[in-house]
């Protein structure tokens, strides 16, 4: 795996309604996926990547993220005095995984928002945004493909995936063009969670997205827009619709992703997740199965 320049971008600074009381106090970023908190899997997906330099742009409640990035030195000693040496290296590996630096939101005033607070720490260079609520597998690289056909194009490069067609007015959908001799598709237009009928496709984003530094200037002019929050998505319909641009590339992909945005998502996610580790699942498949039946 070959290390990055590329800087990686993280969001986390939504308030969590969905899952209250639980994100009452803690964020919903910290909820935890089996035995690792939901934004730990997003950190190792950028660091599988080679991307070691990452932003996290957080909001209030939110110093358990940064806390949980931190070593603890005494509960290392303690795991070394017991020869724990198992749980010792799951505990430093959420430490040990990248350089993570952090940044405030101030008032939630969107995605797009949230992204343009990285402006600073980026700078002139592209860069990588990863949204927690998507899981993405790591046996599926996604944001390898992504990167490389960043490289190869100079596009901003999106992650797609079909969905059912009543679902998309929960995402950003895409209308999409083939590439000649490519797996990839060029984006020609963008629309923040439309209602099915209005939807130039069943694609929808997912949240993995390769944007070069141009977009914060779009971003800074970009007027509230779905829910009177500054979209992404909206600067990214800019970029696409700009003739004389790099423009904007889609990846589809077709591997394993994991939603954790709401509660039922949350739980299948869990369970899928649980069920195909190796130290849980050969206790956890014979009784979902028993479970099933007594459904
Ligand atoms: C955001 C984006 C949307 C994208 C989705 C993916 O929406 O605005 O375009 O499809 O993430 O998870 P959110 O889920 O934050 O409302």
């Amino acid at each position: 795996m070959r290390d990055h320049k590329m800087k990686a971008v993280i969001p986390a600074a939504g308030l969590g309604t969905r899952f209250l009381p639980a994100t009452k106090a803690m964020p919903k970023e910290m909820l935890p996926v089996v035995d690792k908190p939901a934004i730990q899997y997003v950190v190792e997906e950028a660091a599988d990547a080679g991307i070691h330099d990452i932003l996290i742009i957080i909001g209030r409640n939110k110093n358990a993220i940064s806390n949980h990035f931190d070593a603890v030195p005494e509960l290392e000693v303690k795991l070394l005095e017991k020869g724990d040496t198992g749980r010792l290296e799951r505990v430093m590996k959420s430490s040990d995984l990248a350089d993570i630096h952090f940044v405030r939101q101030g008032e939630p005033k969107g995605l797009g928002h949230a992204v343009l607070r990285a402006r600073s720490h980026v700078g002139d260079n592209s860069f990588a945004v990863l949204l927690g609520d998507d899981l993405i597998d790591e046996r599926d690289p996604l944001l390898t493909t992504m990167i490389e056909e960043h490289e190869r194009t100079g596009a901003a490069v999106i992650a797609l995936m079909e969905v059912d067609p009543a679902s998309i007015q929960m995402y950003g959908a895409a209308a999409v063009e083939a590439i000649e001799g490519s797996d990839a598709v060029r984006v020609t237009g963008l629309v923040e969670k439309p209602a099915p009928e209005d939807a130039p496709s069943n694609l929808a984003i997912i949240g993995r997205y390769i944007l070069p530094a141009s977009v914060f200037e779009i971003l800074e002019r970009t007027e509230p827009g779905k829910g009177g929050e500054i979209q992404l998505t909206d600067a990214l319909q800019e970029l696409a619709a700009d003739p004389d641009g790099p423009g904007v590339v889609g990846v589809v992909f077709r591997g394993r992703r994991y939603d954790t945005g709401d509660r039922v998502d949350y739980i299948k996610a869990i369970v899928q997740l649980a069920s195909d580790r190796e130290d849980l699942g050969p206790e956890l498949r014979p009784w979902l199965k028993e479970f099933a039946e007594r459904l």
